[in-house]
């Protein structure tokens, strides 16, 4: 069996970014290179300081800190590192489409297509080819026609390593995975890869599969998990009318070891790169092969989060009177979770864009996300100008600016330095009814109650 020596990953994103980082780290004598074809951020990975890496993660700076430079390398040279490597992972975006078939619902493959053309077109010896970006069942076997019929004639051996880890909690995710999952056909190319986790994972938690069911098994994990969500969202609306309390069911429900206790926590609605994508993915492919009822059942998960998102911007307005207009409502966090600045799909952005319709005056902290990006998110929806966005939005940097005058504030990401704030101090300053809508249950009801917030929760 062929022992690995040199990887190089194509695309230094959220995924290849802190995943080649663990296993360089793990695996000092491999030689790792992450490319891409964008060089500021490969510069960010190669700044000297590491607070300015271009993904935040916890522990992040440590594990880069400790492989840059020895055997961890970040570089634009995408075929110079094709031809050294003995093992390429594919880890570009894999966008939903927003043109032609499929759009809006199935993913866009011309990054994963493109990569596969440099690799045939660069490679002189055998490869093997991992993909690790969320793809549809069946890529693979794409990829493996592209390899083969544009290539130099050499062998490629392709595997599916789909990723688990969850955003905010990387690091630890890939130091300590529930299991990492291999799909291939070809034994010694899935033993060359299990070697390489084996570095730290135990071999029972290396599952090996075919490819296709690798494949479909990512799709259908972020497909249950957003499944999940949605279902307590439900839930939580139901409770709102009958006076139950939707953590209070969670705990109940989350005992019992069928159902388990992880991933029940009511919010404004999930957001990230992969759920809706993935899940949009499964409806398309279930679509395409005319299984309507399949597709209809995962669609509703989908539908459910966006009523979700719906529900909480129009609870805002109902309870200030049924209109926003010109009021001061600051938005406590705009990431989609909490330690990351990842703003793909947040909730916050549908939420702020309701309100803006409304002509509400947002104002927006976020501990990690720069302005530009709050910015470029609502422009992106394509609602109102870029300059109606920047009359109706103002970003800062301090919490507290924020919140002074302000009529509202709304709770859309769970970082946890909110729970620390000055609330008495931030009541004086705020109009009076002072209104707190908290999204993701955050806050404690009743210390806010008793400094004389109007506090709405999800759920409750
Ligand atoms: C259920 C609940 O489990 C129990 O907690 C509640 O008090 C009563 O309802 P029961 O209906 O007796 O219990 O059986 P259960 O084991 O839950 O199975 C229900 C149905 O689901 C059965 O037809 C079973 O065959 C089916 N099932 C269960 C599956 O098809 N697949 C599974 O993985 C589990
Ligand atoms: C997810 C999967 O967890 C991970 O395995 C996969 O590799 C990528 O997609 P990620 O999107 O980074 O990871 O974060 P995750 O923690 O799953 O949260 C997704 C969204 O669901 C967030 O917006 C989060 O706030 C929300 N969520 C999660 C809830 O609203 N309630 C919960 O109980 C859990
Ligand atoms: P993910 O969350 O899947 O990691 P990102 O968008 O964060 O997604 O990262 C994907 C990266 O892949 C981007 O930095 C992009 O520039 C890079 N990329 C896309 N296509 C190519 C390509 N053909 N060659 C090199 N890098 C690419």
């Amino acid at each position: 069996m062929k022992q690995i020596k040199k990887i190089t990953c194509i695309g230094a994103g959220y995924v290849g970014g802190p995943t080649m980082a663990v296993i360089a780290q793990k695996n000092p004598n491999v030689e790792v290179t992450v490319v891409d074809l964008n060089q500021a951020r490969i510069a960010a990975w190669n700044d000297e300081n590491l607070e300015n890496l271009p993904v935040y993660e916890p522990g992040l700076d440590a594990v880069v800190g400790e492989a840059r430079g020895r055997n961890l390398f970040f570089s634009t040279e995408v075929d110079k590192a094709i031809n050294e490597a003995d093992m390429i992972f594919i880890s570009v975006n894999t966008p939903t489409k927003t043109y032609g078939k499929g759009k809006g619902q199935a993913a866009d493959l011309k990054f994963i297509e493109l990569c596969a053309r440099q690799i045939a077109a660069v490679a002189k010896e055998d490869k093997i080819v991992v993909e690790k970006s969320t793809l549809p069942v069946r890529t693979a076997e794409a990829l493996k026609n592209i390899l083969e019929n544009t290539g130099n004639g050499v062998n490629f051996h392709i595997l599916s390593n789909p990723e688990f880890l969850a955003e905010g909690t990387a690091v630890t995710d890939l130091h300590n995975p529930d299991r990492v999952l291999i799909g291939g056909e070809d034994e010694a190319a899935i033993e060359a890869l299990v070697q390489v986790y084996e570095a730290w994972v135990p071999r029972e938690r290396i599952l090996t599969t075919n490819l296709w069911s690798s494949e479909l098994s990512k799709l259908v994990a972020n497909a249950f998990l957003a499944q999940r969500v949605s279902s307590i969202n439900a839930i939580s609306e139901l409770c709102e009318v009958t006076g139950a309390n939707v953590d209070e069911v969670a705990r109940a429900i989350g005992q019992d070891s069928r159902i388990g206790p992880k991933f029940l926590k009511a919010s404004v609605g999930f957001g990230g790169s992969c759920f809706q994508k993935d899940i949009l993915n499964l409806v398309y492919i279930a679509r395409s092969y005319n299984l309507t009822s399949v597709a209809d059942y995962w669609e509703q998960v989908i539908l459910m989060n966006d009523h979700q998102k719906t529900r909480f911007a129009e609870k805002i307005i109902q309870t200030m009177y049924n209109t926003v207009n010109g009021k001061h409502i600051a938005f406590l966090g705009w990431a989609f979770k909490k330690d990351t600045n990842d703003t793909r799909e947040s909730a916050a952005i549908y939420v702020a864009d309701h309100l803006l319709d409304e002509e509400a005056q947002v104002v927006v902290y976020d501990p990690k996300v720069p302005a530009e990006q709050i910015y470029k998110d609502l422009d992106y929806l394509g609602t109102r100008s870029p300059e109606n966005n920047r009359r109706l939005v103002k970003v800062v940097d301090n919490p507290y600016e924020a919140l002074d005058g302000a009529h509202a504030a709304a709770v859309l990401t769970e970082w946890d330095e909110f729970k620390g704030y000055d609330w008495a101090k931030i009541k004086e300053g705020m109009k009076r009814p002072s209104f707190v809508f908290d999204g993701r249950k955050l806050l404690d009801r009743k210390e806010l109650n008793r400094l004389g917030f109007a506090y709405y929760a999800i759920g409750e």
